[in-house]
């Protein structure tokens, strides 16, 4: 039972797991893709800004206004006093390798106080841009030199664009997407764990019943509700179970049927044993008596075997079998049994690939019953044709025949005619030549129905003939 169980639960944490992690991994994907975007957004923008600033610079720096100027100190003081810079940037500007004068605004970080960056741009005499770090992350910084006139270049003008402080909305923005991400991850797994719960409680209710429904108790079936998939699933199972229950009984009818029969010689046997006094002449037809019952137990042992092998795929050895062979052979065989009026009525000159051993089994059974069903001096006859495509092997006698009432019963196993006494047979004869004739494709089917006479004819389909 325990085995049983453990299969639901896990499945159910198998289908969440799956379901996360294909959530989780679309999750990390979005957040992922959308920070690489917005930062590669903030990189351009931190260019454009500078960009801007410069060619602003550049403008101005040709102005009539700028021409005024004299000095490099004059020009850059006017113009960082002039300009306004934004939150994220800040301009300074260095004359003669040093600091000079600062723009407006409080930066993040004051690159005019690092020395290293402040030699590192005073010496610049072309345009130079490019990226730095710093404490409030990546920077990216232009240097302009200011050149009066036909002087040397003695000052530059800095442009800092703080990347870090452009990219801070997108930042929340995509750290926001990730947190809502993971809440979604939760809900989305409490969600997953209810759905599954309530999808598997049928399945769950459904292996419950069939663990109750052992093999003693094969009535039992399962509550069929709604339409859907587990309902089929369970209507599925019923079916099974319908076809296991008729199996069953017919298995214990079976048993039950072979112990009674086997049972009535044993007691048989027993009573003679038991009575069985001293006298040679009482023993001898006592041991005839034993003999005949065992013999008859042997017989019913035989026919049981040959019933329960019939299911089997190597119940029949097909081979080349020639029709009217088989019908003489019949013939041959059957003619010691009893002083009956024997015929071939007609034979087809036909070969099939069929177990000849088993056919003929079939036919002794068939003959043994007219034997037993006609008087001496009575006609049998075997014959055998082939009509419509389909192969024809039959026993017919001029005895009493079938009652139409007992025409489809004698076929089942264990079925005697009502007149017929106990020693006669065990009624398994007829099984038997249907389990023979099924084997082989066909059936077996009584040909006369009313009386006088009985007829019984192995039908073979058109597939055994060569
Ligand atoms: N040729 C026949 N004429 C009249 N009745 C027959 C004939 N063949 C079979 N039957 C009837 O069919 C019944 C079943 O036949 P089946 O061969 O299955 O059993 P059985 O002959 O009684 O016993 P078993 O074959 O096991 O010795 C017989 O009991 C008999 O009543
Ligand atoms: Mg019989």
């Amino acid at each position: 039972m325990a085995r049983l169980r453990r299969p639901v639960i896990s499945a159910r944490l198998r289908i969440i797991s799956w379901m996360l992690s294909v959530l989780a991994l679309a999750l990390v994907t979005v957040v992922f893709v959308t920070w690489q975007v917005l930062a590669a957004r903030a990189d351009s923008s931190a260019d454009d800004e500078l960009s801007h600033e410069a060619a602003k610079f550049r403008s101005y720096a040709a102005s009539p206004a700028a021409a005024a100027f004299t000095t490099p100190e004059r020009l850059l003081e006017h113009w960082l006093q002039l300009n306004l810079p934004n939150d994220s940037e800040t301009f300074f500007s260095t004359v003669d390798g040093r600091p000079f004068r600062r723009g407006h605004g409080k930066p993040p970080v004051r690159l005019d106080l690092d020395p290293a960056f402040v030699q590192r741009v005073a010496g610049v005499t072309e345009p130079e841009y490019g990226w730095t770090s710093t404490s409030a992350g990546r920077v990216r910084y232009g240097v302009l030199p200011v050149r009066i006139g036909s002087q040397p270049v003695r000052g530059q003008l800095v442009i800092l664009e703080f990347r870090d402080v452009l990219a801070k909305p997108s930042q929340e923005a995509a750290r926001a997407l990730a947190v809502v991400g993971a809440v979604t991850l939760a809900l989305a797994a409490g969600a997953c764990w209810l759905v599954t719960g309530r999808v598997l409680a049928p399945i769950r209710q459904l292996r419950s019943t069939a663990e109750q429904i052992g093999g003693s108790d094969l009535r039992r079936r399962i509550e069929v509700v709604g339409t859907d998939d587990v309902a089929q699933l369970a209507r599925t199972f019923n079916t099974m179970l319908d076809r296991l229950e008729v199996a069953f009984v017919a298995q214990r009818e079976f048993a039950d049927n072979a112990g009674h029969e086997l049972r009535t010689p044993i007691t048989v046997i027993r009573g003679h044993l038991e009575l069985m006094g001293d006298d040679p002449a009482d023993r001898a037809e006592t041991k005839t008596l034993v003999l005949d019952e065992l013999a008859r137990m042997n017989r019913l042992v035989d026919d049981l075997l040959v019933l329960a092998r019939s299911d089997r795929p190597d119940f029949l050895a097909p081979s080349e079998v020639n029709l009217t062979e088989l019908v003489v052979e019949v013939v041959a065989k059957a003619r010691p049994l009893a002083d009956r009026v024997w015929r071939v009525d007609e034979t087809a000159d036909a070969v099939i690939v069929a177990d000849g051993q088993r056919l003929t089994q079939a036919l002794m059974q068939l003959v043994a019953n007219a034997v037993r069903h006609t008087e001496d001096g009575d006609r049998i006859a075997v014959g055998s044709r082939v009509e419509a495509g389909r192969v024809l092997l039959w026993v017919a006698d001029s005895g009493a025949g079938v009652k139409a009432a007992d025409a489809e019963r004698i076929f089942e196993r264990f079925a005697r005619g009502d007149d017929q006494p106990r020693t006669d047979g065990a009624g398994l004869g007829l099984s038997i030549v249907r389990s023979i004739a099924r084997a082989h494709g066909g059936d077996v089917r009584l040909a006369s129905q009313h009386g006088p006479g009985a007829r019984f004819e192995l039908i073979l389909p058109e597939g055994v003939l060569r």
